[in-house]
């Protein structure tokens, strides 16, 4: 095919590509069409590879095979191998590969356009900084979440205002170095500065932000990772780039915007109050003088067995013990002797976006059981029997009735209300957030303590026999 058939045919694949994105983007927001949406979304990609490496005119193939190859099986190897408790951390580290990625695109062209001018021209001069400023910051920053979602790195020590009053200093010293790069001079020295500062902001934004709030942060970064993506795509001049760019950063903004909205907390208040970082290491159940009642299977299967509605919690104590498939069992079980059985997931539930819809999903449990908070709260003082797996913080009524609690104000499912809670978990210690439940000691909850894969099957067992 001749050049000029390729300039048509090219831009036409970006913009196919680009609605792809888009269809795929879309059929995300539906568990029963989010597979085939992430599929669509990366023919896209492929196509939009392939339409690049068409139109550049490469004249060797090797290094591009080589790391499509390597990058591929690396890929293949984590998606299959990555725990469900793991993915916080597996995103992380592939927002930090992706500012990476696009970071060493803008220092690539910075090297190569200092050769021939002594001053950047504005627009590639304004891209190639924002590249590297953002490329930098995205990649040091998603290596500390990746390291607090580890546990090998702990902000506590170091989240006082020295280290924002550091970071602000540090942006505005990387600004002035950005704009002197574009307007003033080319200079090696300045730009490798800038780097510096910017992988030291990366770390400095992320280091003094709680544990629990890492997942939002995390959201966050993937947002930047797609403005970084969408300043390489300027650099480069690849309009697939931009969009794709664009899409996630505008994605990666919503889900964050999502995020917070669940615990009814402000961004400002998640970047900058450091909740998480103290409570959650040093909170203990306070069970003090009062008393948890314990349940065992026989007593919950009489009362599950014999009531007309039921909702099942999903926490990440269903997603630890992967007891998926037992909710569904006992639920299917329930269905059939009559019960209303739903299962209300609540939109923080879990260490991820989506962690309980997918476990769920993996279990097959049908679309139509699943509920949101709000959809059962008002109703609630006729759900007979509310079902806690593995949940915690998610069920506290501190959130709604103490302000002064880290938790306050976030929404929960108010189970406390319902006309008996059993809350499935192996002790009465705290969630994520390190704080007591006084759910445990209600008059109409029960503890059914023990691994929720455990209790589930004995529960189910004895339902079997009534
Ligand atoms: P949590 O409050 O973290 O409580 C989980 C409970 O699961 C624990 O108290 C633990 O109690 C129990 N557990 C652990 N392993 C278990 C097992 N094998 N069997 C039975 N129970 C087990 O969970 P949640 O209610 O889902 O709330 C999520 C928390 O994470 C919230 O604070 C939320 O703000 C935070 N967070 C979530 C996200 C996203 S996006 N999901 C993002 C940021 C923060 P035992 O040790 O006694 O068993």
């Amino acid at each position: 095919m001749e050049m000029s058939g390729f300039s048509t045919v090219i831009p036409l694949a970006y913009l196919a590509s680009a609605v792809l994105f888009i269809l795929g983007i879309k059929r995300l927001s539906h568990p029963e069409t989010a597979a085939g949406g992430n599929r669509l979304a990366a023919i896209g990609m492929l196509l939009a590879v392939i339409a690049t490496l068409l139109d550049r005119a490469i004249l060797d193939f090797t290094w591009i095979v080589a790391g499509l190859a390597v990058g591929g099986l690396v890929g293949v190897v984590m998606a299959r191998t990555v725990k469900m408790t793991a993915m916080p951390e597996m995103v992380a580290v592939f927002n930090g590969f992706g500012g990476a990625a696009s970071g060493l695109v803008a220092v690539g062209e910075y090297l190569r356009e200092m050769q021939s001018a002594e001053v950047l021209a504005i627009d590639s001069g304004v891209s190639i900084m924002a590249g590297t400023l953002i490329g930098a910051v995205t990649f040091s920053g998603s290596m500390i979440a990746f390291g607090k979602l580890q546990g090998f790195v702990t902000g506590n020590a170091i989240s006082n205002p020295l280290v924002k009053f550091s970071a602000g200093i540090l942006l505005g010293f990387s600004v002035v170095l950005a704009v002197y790069l574009v307007g003033f001079e080319s200079n090696l020295v300045f730009y490798w500065s800038l780097i510096a500062a910017a992988l030291i902001l990366g770390v400095l934004f992320v280091i003094p932000i709680g544990g629990a709030d890492m997942p939002v942060v995390v959201a966050l970064l993937n947002s930047y990772s797609g403005l970084a993506a969408a300043s390489a795509g300027f650099v480069l001049e690849n309009n697939a780039l931009i969009i794709s760019g664009a899409l996630v950063g505008a994605s990666g903004l919503i889900l964050t915007g999502i995020m917070c909205r669940a615990m009814n907390r402000s961004l400002a208040n998640v970047l900058f109050s450091a909740f998480g970082t103290t409570a959650a290491s040093a909170g203990r159940a306070a069970d003090g003088d009062r008393v948890a009642t314990p349940i065992e299977a026989e007593d919950s299967a009489m009362v599950l067995g014999y009531a007309s509605q039921v909702i099942f919690v999903p926490g990440y104590g269903l997603a630890v013990a992967q007891a998926q498939h037992r909710v569904r069992e006992l639920a299917d079980l329930l269905t059939e002797r009559g019960v209303s059985v739903r299962y209300c997931v609540h939109p923080v539930a879990g260490r991820m976006p989506g962690h309980m819809n997918v476990l769920l999903a993996e279990a097959n449990v049908p679309y139509e059981q699943l509920c949101e908070p709000e959809d059962v709260n008002p109703d609630m003082e006729n759900i007979d029997v509310a079902v806690v797996v593995g949940a915690n913080d998610v069920v506290n009524p501190l959130a709604r009735d103490d302000p002064s609690s880290p938790i306050g104000g976030m929404p929960i499912i108010e189970t406390d209300r319902a006309k008996t809670c059993i809350v499935i978990k192996r002790s009465l210690s705290v969630g994520y957030a390190g704080i007591d439940n006084p759910l445990f000691y209600l008059r109409n909850n029960r503890m059914f303590f023990g691994d929720a894969s455990d209790a589930l099957a004995r529960i189910t067992e004895e339902v079997k026999q009534l």
